[in-house]
Formats: C-alpha cells, sequence, structure tokens
C-alpha cells in the first residue's frame, strides 16, 4: 500500500516513524510520504489561501496548489489502471470507523487531502469525484472540529496500516469474524502482580477453566454495555 498525505504541515507526519507503524514501513508493509503543498503554488508567499465568496468569517485554501499537488500524484501512481483512494478531511465528511478502515486497508494507493482554515475551494471535491480512477471519500474523524485534517489522517492512517497483513503480532485475531476486533478490547485486563493496592484480580482468571473465563469476558462486556 502506498500513503501519500498532502499538507501545508508536512512535519505532523513524523510521528508515523514511531512504533509499529514505523516497522512496518521500514519492514515495506507501506509506503509513506508527506507532500507539502506550498511547493505547488507560483507566487512569492507560497499563498494557500483567500477570503471566502459570499463573504464570512475565516479563509478558504484555494483550489490550484491542490489540483497540481494531487495530479502530481497521480501522475507518479505505481500502475495506469490502479484506483486511487483520494480522501479529503473534513468534519462535515462520512463519519470513520472501522468498517471504513477495514474496506481502506485494501486500496492500493490513498490520498489523503488535509485542509485547514474554513476548508478547501468546494471545486476540488467536485473535479476528483468525477475524474476517472479516482475514488472521492471525504471523512470526518468525529462529531468535534479540529485546526486541520493532519491529526485526522493520522488518525485513519494507524487504523488502516494495523490491518495490513505482518503489521500486527497476531493476524489470526483479525480475521476471525465471530471474534469482533473491537470487542475483544472491551473486556477489562488484568495482569501481575495478583494483587495491587489490596485489590485483587477476578478469581475466575486464575482458574484455568478456559470456558469459563470467555463467559466471565463476555458478561464483562455487557456489563460495560456496548456492541455485542
Ligand atoms: Cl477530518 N477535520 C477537521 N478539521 N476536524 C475534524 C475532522 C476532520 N474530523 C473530526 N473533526
Amino acid at each position: 500500500m502506498k500513503i501519500t498525505a498532502i499538507s501545508i504541515f508536512p512535519e505532523y507526519f513524523d510521528v508515523l516513524a514511531l512504533s509499529l507503524i514505523g516497522k512496518a514501513q521500514a519492514n515495506k508493509r507501506f509506503s509513506f510520504k508527506a507532500v507539502n503543498l506550498r511547493d505547488f503554488t507560483d507566487d512569492i508567499h507560497h499563498s494557500v489561501d483567500d477570503s471566502p465568496y459570499g463573504g464570512g468569517a475565516g479563509m478558504v485554501m484555494t483550489a490550484e496548489p491542490w489540483g497540481r499537488a494531487i495530479d502530481s500524484e497521480i501522475k507518479s501512481r505505481s500502475s495506469e489502471s490502479s484506483i486511487i483512494d483520494l480522501v479529503i478531511l473534513t468534519p462535515a465528511g462520512q463519519r470513520f470507523d472501522q468498517q471504513l478502515a477495514r474496506q481502506m486497508s485494501e486500496a492500493e494507493e490513498i490520498i489523503f487531502a488535509c485542509g485547514r482554515y474554513e476548508g478547501i475551494d468546494a471545486r476540488v471535491s467536485d473535479y476528483y469525484s468525477q475524474r476517472p480512477g479516482i475514488r472521492l471519500r471525504e471523512i470526518s474523524i468525529g462529531d468535534y472540529v479540529l485546526n486541520g485534517g493532519e491529526v485526522a489522517a493520522i488518525v485513519m492512517i494507524e487504523a488502516i496500516v494495523r490491518l495490513l497483513p505482518g503489521v500486527l503480532g497476531n493476524p489470526e485475531s483479525l480475521n476471525e469474524e465471530s471474534h469482533n476486533e473491537i470487542g475483544e478490547l472491551e473486556y477489562p485486563v488484568f495482569t501481575k502482580p495478583m494483587v495491587w493496592r489490596e485489590i485483587p484480580v477476578p478469581e475466575v482468571l486464575l482458574s484455568g477453566n478456559h470456558a469459563e473465563i470467555a463467559r466471565w469476558r463476555k458478561d464483562a462486556q455487557k456489563r460495560r454495555g456496548i456492541r455485542e
């Protein structure tokens, strides 16, 4: 999988060199490149924004630097025939969830367009939604407002890349549909010592009875009141 992020703050993406995601990159499970949007401007100030038509507060990102940056990525794609997922990060987009992460983990190439200010001129999404070879997605990571799409793109990249083959330690757990990978994390977990600050570990977990432990965990999930 090839991932590109276009942003006026490419340094945001330095965190992707850390931990499991960094290792996955070093091990060629995916490649990542951050592109500076300002490299696609041609005025002396490298400006990327202007005031909104119709008035109103804040600034809007101009279409042309985005058009050039995205076109330049499309041109350098790995294969002519492949479809590129173009993600425009916006708080008004479709909500990102585990199902979408799973779908997108099948992509060959993803470009993240990380807008700032009041967003990107709407003609950019219009234009690329009609362009052959592009699957456009406008995505939000939740109902709150961030200063830009960078952190949202990093959240998505982590959720997607950990689903790629060879990235997680135990791939079996990802494949078993019966064993929902969110649910898996939804029971409380314990490790040594057996008693901490006078609080003991639930006895059933020390019993060695796997059926009973599985039942206890299922009940604990239900007590937390989340998805089945
Ligand atoms: Cl994708 N962008 C911004 N600016 N804010 C958000 C978001 C995206 N998702 C949730 N809040």
